[in-house]
């Protein structure tokens, strides 16, 4: 079973390791293991709350689309691995993911 590591900016927080489905998505992985993620649209791509940094796995998670890119532009700090965790779903051949969860303090969300 594929296994996603979510890292975090923020110091005092320790990496925490689950796994991950086929067809899952970054947030959802993240909202089930209690890893507190913002989403304020819901995960229909509506909004910049969600945005993770992919450190691995990149090529096993779909491309990204123009509504993604549009939304990560607006995200505080966008970077070259830049990705919003509700669109990124494990292909199904995907292997194991290392994400960075930006510091969420300063994002207004839930
Ligand atoms: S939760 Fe809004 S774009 Fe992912």
């Amino acid at each position: 079973m594929p296994t996603i590591t979510f890292l975090f900016e923020e110091k005092d927080k320790n990496p925490v390791k689950a796994e991950i489905f086929p067809g899952e998505s970054i947030l959802e992985v993240a909202l089930d293991n209690e890893v507190s993620l913002n989403h304020n649209c819901g995960g229909v791509c509506g909004c910049s709350t969600c945005h993770v940094y992919i450190e691995q796995g990149e090529d096993d998670l779909p491309e990204m689309s123009d509504r993604e890119e549009e939304y990560v532009d607006r995200a505080r700090n966008p970077k070259y691995n830049s990705r919003l965790a509700c669109q990124c779903k494990l292909d199904e051949e995907g292997g194991d993911l290392v994400v960075t969860i930006p510091d969420q303090s300063g994002i207004i969300g839930h």
